[in-house]
């Protein structure tokens, strides 16, 4: 029963999605719990937007995936579940005590087999990479979303899909005077995706209650030519 005395349309709508769609799920709830035990930061995506890119993945029919910014696995849990059972995540973390806690999470959710975890800096792991992978999920360190979407196409074939997160930043992107920082490397970010003659893009809005106030950020979705 929705309490309409403190109404929040975000928060009230994810509660919603989750309660309708979302059944419990211990591994992922172990994982959160687990990475707030160990004081990780509380910055992974939410519930309805993992729900959202299992739904990519297997709308894709992925069978490989790298994921960018592992923090404690949750969104990287969230995509190998969608996977067919020969199907493989790398994921990158360049925080050794984060990686170690998203193996102990990974392990848990009987997910040691398919999730590979590389520990270090994105910018010098990906050049190691050489195999093609059919989704890839960025969610590092935002000012470096040109360089790592350039290694994501080197990495694609026709037909792969790159996810970015939080590219809208509650209007952040769109407003001059808010445009300082990473806002300013998104919105060049942003303007990058939709020039690209690789890539077909757009932005997905999300909505997020955020310290108790309505937020709206977005996740890119591109499908390489
Ligand atoms: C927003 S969190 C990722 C959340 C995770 N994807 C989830 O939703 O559960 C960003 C992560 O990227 C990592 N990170 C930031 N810059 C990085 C870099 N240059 N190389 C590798 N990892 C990086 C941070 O340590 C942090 O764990």
């Amino acid at each position: 029963m929705i309490d309409k005395s403190n109404w929040s349309i975000s928060k009230h709508t994810n509660q919603y999605i989750e309660d309708t769609f979302l059944p419990f799920d211990e591994a992922l709830d172990f994982a959160l719990n687990n990475s707030k035990k160990q004081n990780l930061p509380p910055i992974s995506i939410n519930a309805v937007e993992g729900k959202l890119l299992y739904m990519l993945t297997k709308l894709k029919d992925a069978k490989s995936i790298l994921e960018l910014g592992t923090l404690g696995a949750y969104s990287t849990i969230w995509l190998a579940k969608a996977l067919p059972k020969d199907g493989k995540v790398v994921t990158i973390e360049h925080i050794e005590e984060y990686a170690a806690c998203a193996q102990e999470n990974i392990d848990h959710a009987g997910l040691t087999d398919t999730i590979t975890i590389k520990t270090g800096d994105a910018l010098k792991v990906l050049p190691q990479l050489n195999e093609t992978f059919d989704l890839f999920f960025i969610d590092a360190h935002k000012e470096e979303y040109i360089e790592y979407v350039e290694h994501a196409i080197r990495l694609s074939h026709p037909g792969s899909v790159i996810i970015c997160d939080n590219v809208l930043r509650n209007g952040g992107v769109m407003q001059e005077h808010f445009a300082k920082d990473y806002f300013e490397h998104l919105a060049k970010f942003n303007k990058y995706l939709a020039g690209n003659p690789r890539l077909e893009s757009t932005i997905l809005p999300i909505t997020l209650p955020l310290k108790d106030r309505d937020y709206v950020d977005g996740m890119s979705i591109s499908v390489v030519k």
